[in-house]
């Protein structure tokens, strides 16, 4: 028993939880996810399963993402980054809907599966019945040689490394990080975008480590924000574009492992529900960073203030506009807006982490979940 305890503290290399080192190792996750991949001084990108691909890739009439849960999520991040830099329609399904569904889906479909465990049922299937409608099923998996990696033609994997808090954290920013070089290397094949454009997104995506880094600092100051809003029944998440996947996710988080109610919404759309709910008990958590609809985020906060709500701002490094209206603001450097997402996720992990720590909740093995979900 005692050794059985000594070994786990080993492994959670000195922090409390293995949820907090995953956290605090996306630096190097990231930074091992696009090793040997992204090669800027030559302006390249590689990636085998997709350079074996590229005809059926540049072929493609649409991509569909398969997902569940934190992976449907970054499934949601790169149908922005694909739309945006490939010009590729994209749709993100659950897994367990667009199986049971009858889906429309043909060979000039792809469809790319995320999944961080390899293990997911409803993904599987969903990647069974793709792949008998004749589509090119393309896989994003953590765990090597798992049961959706073998299953589908080809695939990146997202090399973050065991992840066994139940809650995901690095494998989102990772599989974010890898759909982001599949779009990037798509674009470029495409001509979507110039050559310098694509040089500059290499150059950016190469910063994000050390970017992750010190977003990582506010930890201290997220565990005071966490303090005063541990007690609330209730949160909300705001963003808009490439950051409404994060404020799912962030609300996600929250739920996972604190069991406070949390909702995730798109910014704009609040204002078709879920403003009824604010008061001067609702935590909102807001993520309006300089690039992407800042001026309309900041008109979205106004709205949530002058109904009294609480407001969290993750805002870029020396903004200004939300300072003044929010009762915190959280600061992640600056970037361009397709990566933000790398940036914005890392605060709301540290504050649904630190709440249930001071809730004094099971964070590594939350109740009623399990890490790999083997049955539908
Ligand atoms: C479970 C896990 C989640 C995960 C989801 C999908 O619900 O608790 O953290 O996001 O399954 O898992 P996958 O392994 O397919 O990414």
């Amino acid at each position: 028993q005692e050794l059985q305890l000594n070994l786990e503290q080993i492994e959670k290399g000195g922090y409390d939880h293995f949820m907090l080192k995953e956290i605090y190792e996306q630096p190097e996750a990231i930074l091992d996810t696009f090793r040997g991949r992204l090669l800027s001084n030559e302006a390249v990108i590689k990636l085998a399963g997709v350079e074996d691909n590229m005809k059926k890739f540049l072929a493609a009439e649409r991509i569909i993402v398969v997902a569940c849960g934190t992976s449907w999520h970054a499934g949601l991040v790169s149908e922005y980054i694909f739309e945006d830099l490939a010009r590729i329609p994209v749709e993100v399904e659950y897994a367990s809907e667009f199986r049971y569904r009858n889906p429309v889906i043909t060979e000039k479909d792809i469809v790319i599966a995320i999944s961080q465990s390899g293990e997911t049922a409803d993904t599987l299937a969903a990647i069974k019945l793709a792949k008998s409608k004749g589509a090119f099923v393309f896989g994003v998996c953590n765990v090597v040689g798992s049961s959706i990696a073998r299953e589908t033609d080809a695939g990146a994997y997202t090399h973050a490394g065991p992840e066994i808090g139940v809650a995901s954290t690095k494998a989102f920013t990772t599989q974010i990080t890898v759909l982001t070089l599949i779009a990037l290397r798509l674009a470029r094949a495409k001509g979507a975008i110039s050559s310098s454009e694509f040089r500059h997104h290499l150059i950016e995506l190469e910063t994000i480590p050390s970017k992750v880094k010190e977003a990582l600092e506010s930890d201290g100051y997220v565990q005071t924000i966490a303090d005063i809003y541990k007690d609330a029944k209730n949160f909300l998440y705001l963003g808009r574009g490439y950051n409404f996947p994060v404020a799912l996710e962030g609300a996600l988080k929250l739920k996972e492992i604190s069991y406070i109610h949390a909702e995730g919404y798109p910014a704009a759309e609040m204002k078709h529900g879920p403003i009824a709910l604010i008061d001067e008990h609702m935590p909102v958590v807001v993520i309006a960073t300089k690039k992407g609809h800042y001026e309309k985020v900041v008109s979205n906060i106004q709205e949530i203030k002058s109904r009294k709500g609480k407001i969290i701002g993750i805002v870029t490094k020396g903004d200004k506009s939300v300072k003044e209206l929010a009762d915190h603001v959280i600061e992640v450097p600056e970037t361009i807006e397709s990566l933000t997402p790398l940036l914005t996720t890392i605060p709301l992990q540290l504050l649904s982490y630190h709440i249930a720590v001071m809730l004094d909740k099971n964070v590594d093995q939350p109740r009623n979940l399990a890490k790999s979900v083997t049955v539908e």
